[in-house]
């Protein structure tokens, strides 16, 4: 079996208590912190930067899995690896040589990821899997928390387990959106091993049970 792995998103904690919230959500039973940095521009949508994810390193051990959302990406990419980030992730669109994105990210001595929108296709990844610690699946179009699973990613999910499989490889399968008890099923039965959620985990009274109904799979 799989090993399902949750990593709550940022954006939708109280944003006037975030040390706290990072802490709550640690205590809680998270695996991975997601980080979510929006520029008004590649998605139009503002949240933090490298700031604000290197104050929050010293109140949280989790990995910090830091989604970029921001147009040009390249010249950021040190400013988060120095501000803290384990892992990286960039979308195809948000700069002119994905390969040497991730190229770059493995230099700076951190995992890489790239991230599929609802109309990105798979094949967007295959070239540059070998550069690749994690792939991720929009299951919303990115810029806002609390949007509606997108059901035809799916698909998408299946088609790049099957992907990952075949390399051999050892690459996370996250998606990202919409994801709640109910979709995190249907998202771990299509192949899905790490699922991001904001709403469902930070809109709940308990954080700790919100993650565990999320961790729960396809039998619960
Ligand atoms: C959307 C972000 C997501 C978002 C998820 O652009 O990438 O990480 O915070 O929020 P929920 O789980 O509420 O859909
Ligand atoms: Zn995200």
């Amino acid at each position: 079996d799989r090993k399902i792995r949750i990593a709550p998103s940022l954006l939708a904690a109280d944003f006037a208590r975030l040390g706290e919230e990072v802490r709550a959500i640690e205590a809680a039973g998270a695996d991975w912190l997601h980080l979510d940095i929006m520029d008004g521009h590649f998605v139009p949508n503002i949240s933090f930067g490298p700031g604000l994810v290197k104050a929050l390193r010293k109140h949280c051990a989790l990995p910090f899995d830091v989604h970029l959302m921001i147009a040009p990406v390249d010249p950021y990419l040190a400013a988060f690896a120095e501000a803290g980030a384990d892992l990286i992730s960039l979308h195809p669109e948000a700069g002119p040589h994905l390969h040497r994105s991730l190229q770059t990210i493995r230099a700076l001595g951190k995992k890489a990821g790239v991230v599929l929108n609802p109309a990105t296709p798979v094949a967007a990844v295959e070239p540059v899997l070998d550069l690749c610690d994690l792939v991720l699946v929009m299951s919303v179009n990115p810029g806002f928390g609390g949007q509606s699973f997108i059901r035809s990613q799916l698909a998408k999910i299946a088609a790049l387990r099957a992907m990952i499989d075949r390399s051999g490889r050892e690459i996370a399968l996250q998606v990202d959106g919409g994801v709640t008890a109910e979709t995190a099923r249907d998202c771990v039965a299509a192949g899905a091993d790490v699922l991001v959620a904001g709403t469902a985990v930070f809109g709940a009274r308990e954080y700790g049970a919100a993650i565990r109904a999320l961790r729960a799979g396809p039998a619960g």
